[in-house]
């Protein structure tokens, strides 16, 4: 879907999320991005919690454009005092919580296991994982008396392809985020709460400004090669848009018999 092409008056009604209030972490670039435009697009507040100022005050004046309400909150998600104050702030300004998309990641170091520091280990679950803990543990106390949407972003990698060579922490970063999302599904029922993961392939955004390959990385890769491509569907990476759809869509009550559940989003890759 065309953001900026579509005004937002001509599909704030068409799906429910009208009003509601979404936190979306990692809003500033990529796949946040364009779920918290789309989301505004149709008539949710939405919360945008990112370290990059700059990209995400650039969100904030396209949501503004279209006559959305948006707040920026500069958050570290792997710090749980400032997702703290984070969402206090959201609540001081909105008075509730109703969608979480809880995406901030990073692909960290791409390196063999061996050589892998704990540090750099410690950096991509602390962000990836820990992240997400931090952002549905704080959001919850504020969604348990009418219900919501949580939606965490994990990956193919992790779940159903384990071919990235070097990615070993964010691969287990992304199959951790599934198990949680699994336990709080279950767990956050009685609240009626949803919880559902995305599983995206590759996608055009920005995540290689957060990806750092070692030297090392050449003594263990293996080679792979698809002469006619890795995407099937599209011959080439999704946009953060389509991830949009989806998110849109679990966050509406479309989906309303949906939760504890992981949907891959990736044109085919990860069945090669
Ligand atoms: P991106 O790099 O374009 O956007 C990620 C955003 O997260 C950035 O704005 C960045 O500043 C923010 N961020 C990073 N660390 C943060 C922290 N500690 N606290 C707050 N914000 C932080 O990347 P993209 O692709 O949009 O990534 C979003 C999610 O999608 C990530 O969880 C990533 O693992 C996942 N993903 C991406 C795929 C891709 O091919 N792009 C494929 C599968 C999953």
């Amino acid at each position: 879907m065309n953001i900026s092409a579509t005004n937002a008056s001509d599909v704030s009604n068409s799906r429910r999320v009208k009003d509601k209030v979404a936190v979306i972490t990692g809003a500033g670039s990529g796949i946040g991005r364009a779920a918290a435009l789309l989301l505004a697009q149709h008539g949710a507040k939405v919360c945008l919690l990112d370290l990059n100022n700059n990209r995400s005050e650039s969100v904030e004046q396209q949501v503004k454009q279209f006559g959305g309400e948006s707040l920026f909150v500069d958050t570290d998600v792997s710090d749980p005092e400032r997702v703290q104050q984070a969402i206090q702030s959201i609540i001081n300004r909105f008075g509730r919580v109703d969608i979480v998309f809880a995406n901030a990641g990073i692909n960290g170091t791409l390196s063999p296991i061996e050589d892998l520091t704990a540090e750099a280990w410690d950096h991509t679950l602390t962000t990836n994982l820990k992240g997400t803990f931090l952002t549905v543990k704080y959001t919850i106390p504020h969604m348990k008396q009418n219900g919501g949407s949580i939606i965490i972003t994990s990956s193919i990698n992790g779940s159903r392809k384990f071919s990235g060579v070097g990615m070993s922490a964010y691969s287990t970063s992304k199959a951790g985020q599934i198990a949680f999302a699994k336990m709080a599904a279950l767990e956050l029922a009685r609240y009626k709460i949803r919880v559902n993961v995305i599983c995206p392939g590759a996608i055009q955004t920005n995540i290689n400004e957060n990806t750092q390959s070692t030297p090392q990385l050449e003594k263990i890769k293996i080679p792979v090669n698809y002469p006619e491509g890795s995407q099937p569907l599209e011959h080439g990476p999704g946009q953060p848009e389509q991830v949009a759809d989806l998110v849109l869509f679990l966050a509406s009550p479309e989906s309303s018999h949906i939760s504890g559940t992981e949907i891959f989003i990736d044109g085919v890759e990860s069945l090669l």
